[in-house]
């Protein structure tokens, strides 16, 4: 009995020792840093991409010794699409896992939501893929590596008027999605500036699944193509109906299209549908072609979507101020984040601004057989009117 109990007690504090070992080991000789993303839910590739992409990135930093004489540990929390969710998650990897930086979002209101717990508490957050203005707005912590929807909505403007010669544009908006309504005003403001006409303006929101409505009333006013910035399951099945319904005119989006799986939803409605994005697989610099290589055989064989990209290279970014600053103190790190001047990435060359985004050039894909087929680079010089 004796024995036993004797027993019971060594091994219990073998445990504790353990446990009491490895909580010193994890805080040592490591940098936490967390990210909060949708990796279930209706817009779960974006939340898989962007920890994918960060993950590669990470993992390369720390086979070539880490940062600071440490390796970096990406902490990731899913907020299952619900915008309610982001408040837990990120309040969770700040007070519980004490991260020391932010990776986060990819959809604006999520980044919306979060930024201001990220800002009180003075962790840096950098959002990889949020294209919405006001999210940098929130405050001197919040940052982002990709281009801003004044930028983006111009560029289609300019590609339907341009490119496509469309005169007659239709607008589909999410209307409770920041993103979508952002954009709806830029492209509206944009296209008219360009001589077009905006023919008709109606609205979803996310998780709906009949827009037959919507599409019959903007079929009544005849346009040349129709102006989508909504999310990819969404934006796949307004292409089946609009097809449907007999409208065969080409459907126009923003970076929210970019899913693997808007191919699956939409298929073969989707052809000859445009999009503007962060960059394109076919970009032949040979840093894109070695990530590209590098990420297709991590996963499966799968191509990097602009979301994977920019969560890459959000993530080097992230250590590389870290370096710089020498510690990971996040007063420090945000200032080096914010002293970023023309760092490589592989969705091109990024400098951070006095108010903390990113100038970039953009894509437009073209949807061909399940392909996105780059068609034009449009820099931010071409826009302005
Ligand atoms: N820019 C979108 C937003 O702000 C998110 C997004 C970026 C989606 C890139 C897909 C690709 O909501």
């Amino acid at each position: 009995m004796r024995i036993r109990y004797l027993l019971a007690g060594s091994i219990c504090a073998l445990v504790v020792s353990i446990l009491a070992c490895g909580k010193a080991a994890s805080t040592g000789s490591e940098i936490l840093v967390g990210e909060y993303g949708s990796l279930t839910g209706g817009i779960a590739t974006f939340g898989i991409s962007t920890r994918d992409g960060s993950s590669q990135a990470f993992d390369e930093i720390n086979k070539a010794g880490g940062v600071l004489g440490k390796k970096i540990r990406l902490l990731v929390e899913d907020d299952q699409s619900k915008p309610e969710e982001v408040g837990t998650v990120v309040t969770k990897l700040i007070n519980q896992n004490h991260v020391v930086s932010m990776l986060g979002h990819v959809a604006s209101s999520y980044s919306l939501a979060a930024a201001p717990i990220c800002q009180s508490n003075k962790v840096p957050m950098i959002t990889p893929s949020s294209t919405n203005p006001r999210v940098t707005q929130i405050g001197d912590y919040i940052f982002r590596v990709c281009f801003m929807d004044d930028f983006q909505g111009a560029v289609m403007a300019k590609f339907a008027a341009d490119t496509l010669k469309a005169k007659r544009v239709a607008i589909l908006v999410d209307i409770r999605n920041d993103y979508s309504v952002g954009l709806q005003t830029v492209f509206r403001e944009q296209f008219k500036k360009r001589g077009g006409t905006i023919v008709a303006e109606q609205s979803f929101s996310q998780g709906d699944s009949d827009f037959h409505a919507q599409l019959t009333q903007i079929k009544a006013t005849n346009p040349d193509a129709i102006y989508v910035p909504g999310y990819y399951t969404e934006v796949g099945t307004i292409a089946h109906q609009e097809k449907e319904l007999g409208l065969n005119v080409p459907l126009l989006g923003g970076d929210g299209w970019d899913s693997p799986k808007l191919w699956e939803i939409g298929g073969n409605a989707l052809n000859g549908c445009y999009f503007s994005d962060h960059y394109s697989t076919d970009d032949p610099s040979p840093m894109v072609q070695k990530f590209v290589a590098d990420y297709k055989s991590r996963y499966k064989n799968q191509l990097p979507d602009a979301l994977a990209a920019l969560a890459y290279d959000a993530a080097k970014i992230l250590a590389d101020a870290m370096t710089r600053a020498g510690t990971t103190d996040g007063a420090k790190v945000r200032d080096a984040i914010a002293a970023t001047k023309d760092y490589q990435g592989v969705t091109g060359k990024i400098s951070i601004g006095p108010d903390r985004n990113a100038v970039k050039p953009a894509v437009v894909l073209k949807v061909e057989n399940g392909k996105y087929v780059l068609v034009e680079t449009i820099s931010p010089e071409q826009v302005k009117l």
